[in-house]
């Protein structure tokens, strides 16, 4: 049976992270394995940031936002001589297995690892939840939550100055966060990669909205899509409501996770263990149907993205009705 085991966090940091640490770290304690972990991602690997950890390091952690032992992107992981000096640095200290909690970009240097004789398990850890083969990601339900605050907030002002506000929010290529946060605030426009309105299409929505009197509207969009100023000028001009831009910005990615970012992170990392003390490795634990799978990294990184486009439909269905 393995004797140590290494814990790392790369990429965007996500609320959870640090629940799922102190899982990795207890369930190897628990099966009389030494836990390590690694400072500042893949980065750390190489630099051998490497600290091994006891109990006390795992008991006041589940509750904290970001991750207490760093999270880097260090794209020189891609060169096969970097992750030499990686793997080198694990065998010295005889770690053999690793605990990789980020996102895809994270589970390929994994798959490399392990096909150089360290095996790695990978945990979903991100708040855009676009790991196809996990239904939700650790941060994804913390991350919704905020997103879900703020537009309330924002909606009780606009609601008092009858105007309409665009809300940019976070979620790289995924639109599950605005899509989701417009689900649970009645966003009344929403526009994401994978369901995309044009300029125009948004304006002449906010100007029928306009037409029947609504007295606030919410244009949940998602980043990386539009000027979300300018967009609020054009549709001020064709709606006639005064219209406030709000880039929500970095707020989504910090905070104490919630409930079931904890449960999903210690479950899943309680899972991992169990699949490297089992002598496994190349695999990725994600949440399908309710339970956790462990797949192969390989197989996951080309599952094709599961279609949604009814969820968008019938969502604006209701909207445009009132
Ligand atoms: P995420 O894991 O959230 O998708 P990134 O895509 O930034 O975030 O990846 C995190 C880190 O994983 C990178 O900075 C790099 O260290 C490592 N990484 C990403 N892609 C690869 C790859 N193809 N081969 C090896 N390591 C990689
Ligand atoms: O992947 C998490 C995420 O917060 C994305 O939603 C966002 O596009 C990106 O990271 C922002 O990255 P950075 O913190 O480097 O600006």
């Amino acid at each position: 049976m393995i004797k140590k085991i290494g814990v790392l966090t790369s990429g965007g940091d996500a609320p959870g992270m640090n629940a799922a640490i102190a899982a990795v770290v207890k369930a190897a304690i628990s099966k009389g394995i030494e836990p390590y972990v690694v400072k500042e991602g893949y980065k750390g690997l190489v630099n051998k940031w490497i600290e091994k950890v006891n109990i006390n390091f795992a008991s006041d952690i589940i509750s904290r936002g970001g991750t207490v032992i760093g999270s880097a992107r260090f794209v020189e992981f891609k060169e096969e001589s970097v992750r030499q000096v990686a793997v080198n640095n694990l065998k010295e200290m005889g770690i053999e297995a690793l605990v990789v909690i980020g996102g895809d970009g994270s589970y390929q240097g994994a798959e490399k690892l392990t096909r150089m004789g360290i095996n790695c398990v990978g945990l979903p850890g991100t708040i855009d939840n676009d790991i196809v083969s996990s239904d939700y990601t650790i941060g994804f339900d913390t991350a919704l939550n905020t997103v879900v605050r703020s537009i309330d907030q924002i909606r009780d002002t606009m609601q008092s100055h009858n105007r309409c506000a665009v809300v940019e929010i976070m979620g790289n290529g995924c639109g599950d966060l605005t899509l989701y946060g417009a689900t649970a605030t009645g966003a009344e426009v929403f526009s994401t990669h994978e369901s995309k309105l044009s300029e125009e299409e948004i304006c002449a929505k906010v100007k029928e909205l306009a037409e029947k009197n609504k007295r606030s509207v919410i244009v949940a969009v998602s980043e990386k899509m539009y000027d979300a100023h300018k967009l609020a000028e054009k549709i001020e001009k064709a709606s006639g409501y005064v219209t406030r831009a709000t880039i929500l910005g970095h707020v989504q990615r910090g905070g104490s996770p919630t409930a079931m970012d904890r449960y999903l992170a210690t479950t899943a990392g309680m899972f991992a263990v169990d699949q490297l003390v089992a002598g496994k490795g190349g695999l990725y634990v994600g949440m399908s149907d309710n339970k956790l799978v462990a797949r192969d990294i390989d197989s996951t990184l080309n599952m094709p993205k599961k279609d949604k486009s009814n969820e968008y439909n019938e969502l604006r269905k209701i909207n445009a009705a009132c």
